[in-house]
């Protein structure tokens, strides 16, 4: 069979489900172009001069590293002018960007990290962006923060990109999650998965045990009970990976099945977890229960959740439904 471009599986998409428009189908084309752009500037590494710090800090108070800043341009930049958004907003930018008056506006709201795991790229590993698209509430030209501030549900499409050996797109309409490769001879995105499905039950997860004695005691147990092995309650060993990266750590639940966890800690309770609702955490959701997984804070369905300000942060746990279904039961008796 011959193969199919993202472009085309787009249009096909747009003829057959009402949901995709026009505007749509640009959108998530300029992001894939971006993101394309991305790719290659970290290909280069050292000889591209794109590593190392950019002596900048973001409103999270990290350390920006020259390539956040660089890829949180390159979207601005390629979304601006095509009409088919009326703002975005990032991990790197306090405040909403608006789209400016010498271009027309569109009807979407774009919020991305434009490089997550920026720590790893220093050191070869694997990074990648996390975008996730919202309707512009109706009647609003100037949308500021508030506007973004919608539960995951609400999103019309989410997903990321991998830059790792190859360099991945995966990607949700609300109709499953299918994965792209970039082929950088012809330099478009091909269709290589459809439909990835993430399996209900698992014996490996990814967590930063660093964190263990920080965790509240629901989470303690849980995860012991994971290390006591086959001798232990759960009667099997569990095995574990730690990238990092989210979008890596995902990215393999997505392709064998796993968990990804991180739990609200003594350090980041009072921000309310690690990582961010709106361009980490909802994104991930909406994607993994597209693939038949499940996503939690702990307590509650993570689509579900209202975000109160722009860089809300969230405990997540996500990836295979039983183990995410155990963890949220244990955490919820706990109450
Ligand atoms: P970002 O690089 O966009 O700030 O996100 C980093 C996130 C995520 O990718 C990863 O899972 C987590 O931070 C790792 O954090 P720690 O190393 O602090 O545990
Ligand atoms: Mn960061
Ligand atoms: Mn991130
Ligand atoms: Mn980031």
């Amino acid at each position: 069979m011959k193969p199919i471009s993202l472009t085309r599986f787009l249009i096909e998409e747009q003829r057959s489900r009402r949901q995709i428009t026009p505007d749509l189908r640009l959108l998530i084309e300029v992001v894939a172009r971006a993101c394309k752009h991305i790719s290659l500037a970290i290909s280069k590494g050292e000889l591209g001069g794109v590593l190392g710090n950019a002596e900048a800090y973001n409103v999270q108070g990290e350390a920006q590293k020259k390539l956040d800043v660089l890829s949180n341009e390159i979207l601005l930049e390629a979304n601006e002018w095509g009409g088919h958004l009326a703002a975005l907003a990032s991990e790197e930018m306090e405040a909403p960007h608006l789209i400016p008056h010498r271009f027309p506006k569109g009807n979407y709201l774009l919020v991305f990290d434009p490089l997550d795991g920026s720590s790893n790229i220093d050191v070869n590993i694997s990074v990648g962006t996390i975008f996730s698209v919202l309707r512009c509430p109706e009647g609003v030209t100037e949308p500021t923060a508030e506007h973004f501030l919608q539960p995951g549900v609400e999103q019309v499409a989410a997903g990321y990109t991998v830059y790792g050996p190859s360099t991945l797109l995966v990607l949700t309409t609300g109709s499953g999650v299918h994965q792209f490769t970039l082929d950088r001879e012809i330099g478009s995105f091909v269709l290589t998965q459809r439909n990835l499905r993430i399996p209900e039950d698992t014996s490996e997860f990814a967590i930063n045990m660093s964190n263990q004695r920080h965790w509240e005691a629901p989470m303690q147990r849980y995860v012991q009970e994971l290390l006591d092995g086959k001798t232990g309650p759960r009667g099997r060993d569990f095995n574990m990976r730690w990238v990092a990266s989210m979008v890596a750590d995902v990215h393999r639940i997505m392709t064998r099945g796993g968990v990804f966890y991180y739990p609200v800690d003594a350090k980041t309770r009072e921000k309310g977890g690690r990582l961010r609702l709106l361009y980490e955490a909802s994104p991930m959701a909406f994607l993994v229960e597209q693939a038949g997984g499940a996503a939690t804070d702990g307590r509650q369905r993570l689509l579900e959740r209202k975000p109160e300000a722009l860089h809300q942060r969230v405990p997540v746990f996500l990836g295979s439904k039983n183990e995410v279904e155990r963890v949220t039961a244990l955490h919820r008796e706990h109450d």
